[in-house]
């Protein structure tokens, strides 16, 4: 056997060797700039798409909830942490759903796996698209449950796993994003819907990207009675957090069941308070979101892409070295833009995210940059 060091040193060797080394790069932040190797970037990478982690009310809710509660929430929210605030934003997100109820957790990732390992066990199936992001695979074998995928948005490929395999299993859950994070391309949830109710099945979507953008319908009881919205409040809401919106008894079991939401300190108050603001931002009128179709269409424009809603947009790029350089050369003229390679993607990828907070003139500069890499 191998010391722990010379260990993690030969796997660090094979995952170099393999183009997937990770490696934490340091940034700091002035005003409305990244600053990345001493230059001050125009960032595109962040997922804050309506601009609220920096609103000056969001933020002035956050410096009150400090001076009134301090920093840490100090226990989990089944001791004696679950200020009121928490509840304000709960029935927030629930108003922004239509459910009757929501329950939040420390991220996004804590709520797919405490929702997800409090629901299905070894008999039961679950039929996802192959897209789903990596929390809701791991909270899948963290339950013990059939994992069987289909190919991207392919819903006769969907139905095919169900009608073929369905019956075998006790409950079903179908899985998919909303908006998908790496690809920018939306599901179909009036397909998704109908199969659901078709195969008798549970769904889950995952909102993490659409928040906001995407149209949250009436359901039918069906649906109501067997849908799970998951979602966090870390992207177009600015803050921290993750939650999950559904009927009662459900967001009621899950507070008795998850184990990521029972064992674990609630999120300081700040945060919520700064979430359960920009929620309200967002709920009061659409400003922030005309804003953010704004800037897609604007962006389309420039780029001569098909029109879109969602601000998630991929320029593939055949080889991770190529990312590198073009990576490189629109960092040196002034933008910080995500890359993103296999295995968080099937394909090597520049992911750009535009945000209700950038101007014309950014999103213009972008464009043209872009054109000479
Ligand atoms: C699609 C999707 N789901 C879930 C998450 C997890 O959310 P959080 O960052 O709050 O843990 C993310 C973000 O990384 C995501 O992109």
């Amino acid at each position: 056997m191998l010391d722990l060091t010379n260990f993690a040193k030969e796997k660090l060797k094979k995952v170099a060797k393999e183009k997937k080394l990770r490696i934490l790069k340091n940034f700091s932040e002035k005003e409305d700039k990244l600053i990345y190797k001493k230059q001050n970037l125009i960032s595109f990478a962040h997922n804050d798409y309506f601009g609220l982690a920096k609103h000056d009310l969001v933020k002035k809710s956050a410096i009150r909830s400090i001076n009134q509660y301090g920093v840490g929430a100090k226990s989990s929210r089944l001791v004696c942490a679950n200020n009121v605030i928490y509840q304000k934003l709960e029935n927030n997100i629930a108003r922004l759903k239509k459910t009757d109820q929501a329950v939040v957790f420390g991220s996004g990732y804590m709520a797919a796996i405490g929702v997800i390992s409090s629901l299905l066990k070894k008999d039961d199936l679950v039929v996802a698209d192959k897209l789903i992001h990596a929390c809701l695979l791991d909270a899948v074998k963290l339950s013990g449950a059939k994992l069987l995928r289909f190919k991207h948005n392919d819903y006769k490929y969907c139905e095919n796993i169900l009608q073929q395999k369905r019956r075998k299993y006790q409950n079903c859950l179908i899985v998919s994003e909303t908006i998908f994070s790496m690809d920018g391309d939306l599901a179909n949830l009036e397909i998704l819907k109908h199969l659901t109710k078709k195969y008798q099945s549970w769904l889950l979507t995952d909102d993490a990207h659409g928040l906001a953008i995407v149209k949250y319908q009436d359901n039918s009881d069906y649906i109501k009675n067997n849908y799970i919205q998951l979602g966090t409040l870390s992207k177009g809401v600015g803050s921290d957090g993750g939650y999950v919106a559904a009927s009662s008894p459900l967001c009621d079991y899950i507070i008795s069941q998850a184990r990521s939401l029972i064992y674990t300190t609630a999120l300081p108050y700040a945060v919520i308070a700064a979430a359960n603001q920009a929620l309200e931002l967002l709920l009061e009128n659409n400003q922030l979101q005309q804003k953010l179709q704004n800037n897609i269409q604007l962006f389309c424009k420039e780029m001569t892409f098909k029109s879109q809603i969602s601000p998630i947009f991929k320029i593939i790029i055949p080889s991770i070295d190529e990312l590198e350089i073009k990576h490189q050369k629109l960092v040196a003229k002034g933008f910080y833009v995500s890359m993103i390679r296999p295995p968080t993607s099937p394909t090597a990828r520049l992911r750009i995210s535009l945000s209700a907070a950038h101007t014309e003139q950014e999103i213009k500069a972008l464009a043209q940059a872009l054109k000479y890499i």
